[in-house]
């Protein structure tokens, strides 16, 4: 079982033995090993059970670094990367050979990101190689925003967990890249996407195509809880349920039922505050997964803000196949 702690030696000896380790970001807990060590990279693939055409992403502490393994940070990434660096913002930029095809699936394009969260930030700077890390769970599972969930799920396949407490933002990092000289949205994330427009203006999106091959990993079915999982307007969904008589759990923004019995029910946030809702998020939806119920009942969030990356996630949950 993997230790638990807040020992950056111990974390940055086993990542210089080619070992994985867990690691607190602000958007989610990783899954890291040596971006550069081929066969550390494998073992991400293997821990996670991840196909591997779905490529990674690579962390470092300054943008020196990653100037040392990409052709070049163009223009209006770069004006986004001095913004919004340390932060949820993930970066595709052009790699050089010294990262391995295996991180990228083989394109052309590496995905980069400065997290912030001091602990990882400072073993980082120690680190000579920086870290792919995708996000620590099971190919296709809720996300971890702790380091009990990352224990829970993969806790027996690695020495290692570097403690850093609750991630602040709790959805993973906004990808961002450029296509036809368009600056390209890969997947909606923890950066809201007006902060990202007020500074280069508008943006394509892409993120809803499932089938896009910039970026193989945006399965339509992805987070998902193992039990059903059911989008739709709570106040139908309730009575049809407590009517069906089956075991169920809600998932609002705000709302709270009168129920009776065990039936669990979590508001993302009380207040209707976006950002405290995608921070509780996926430990939320871990809950449920987790309680008595068998079927969950969720609503989706306003699409403004954050509400629109929660909304992405919500419905990946809800998709089957
Ligand atoms: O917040 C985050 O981004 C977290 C933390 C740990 O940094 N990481 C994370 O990694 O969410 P992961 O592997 O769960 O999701 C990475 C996504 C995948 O959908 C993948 O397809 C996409 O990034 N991606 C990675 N490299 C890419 C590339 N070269 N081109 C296009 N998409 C890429
Ligand atoms: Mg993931």
């Amino acid at each position: 079982m993997a230790l638990i702690g807040q020992d950056i030696n111990k974390a940055k000896g086993f990542l210089e033995a080619g070992q994985l380790v867990g690691i607190p970001t602000e958007t989610v807990y990783g899954l890291a090993g040596n971006a550069l060590n081929v066969d550390a990279v494998a073992k991400i693939f293997q821990t996670k059970n991840r196909p591997s055409f779905d490529p990674l992403i690579v962390h470092t502490d300054s943008i020196e670094k990653i100037n040392s393994f990409v052709k070049g940070i163009p223009e209006p990434l770069q004006q986004l990367a001095e913004k919004f660096w340390p932060g949820p913002l993930t970066l595709l930029l052009e790699k050089q050979d010294i990262i391995p095809d295996l991180v990228t699936a083989g394109l052309n394009r590496v995905a980069v990101r400065i997290p912030k969260h001091p602990l990882t930030l400072r073993l980082l700077r120690e680190l000579d190689f920086p870290l792919a890390a995708p996000s620590a769970n099971p190919f296709g599972y809720i996300s971890p925003t702790k380091a009990s969930h990352v224990a829970q799920q993969l806790g027996e396949q690695i020495p290692y967990i570097l403690d850093g407490g609750s991630c602040e933002v709790g959805l993973e990092s906004t990808i961002v890249g450029i296509e036809e000289g368009k600056v390209t949205i890969y997947r909606l994330g923890g950066l809201d996407l007006n902060l990202i427009t007020e500074l280069v203006g508008e943006v394509e999106i892409k993120s809803h195509s499932s089938s896009n091959p910039a970026a193989p990993g945006l399965l339509k079915s992805h987070y998902a809880p193992s039990k059903e999982f059911i989008l739709g307007d709570l106040n139908e969904l309730v009575p049809e349920m407590l009517q069906r008589e089956i075991p169920f759990g809600v998932l609002s923004l705000n709302k709270r039922f009168s129920l009776d019995g065990p039936s669990p029910q979590f508001q993302l946030s009380p207040s209707g505050d976006l950002v405290e809702a995608a921070k509780n998020l996926f430990d939320y939806l871990r809950q449920l997964d987790q309680s008595g119920a068998s079927v969950i009942v969720a609503e989706l969030m306003p699409e403004h803000g954050l509400g629109r990356a929660i909304n992405d996630r919500l419905r990946r949950a809800a998709a089957k196949g």
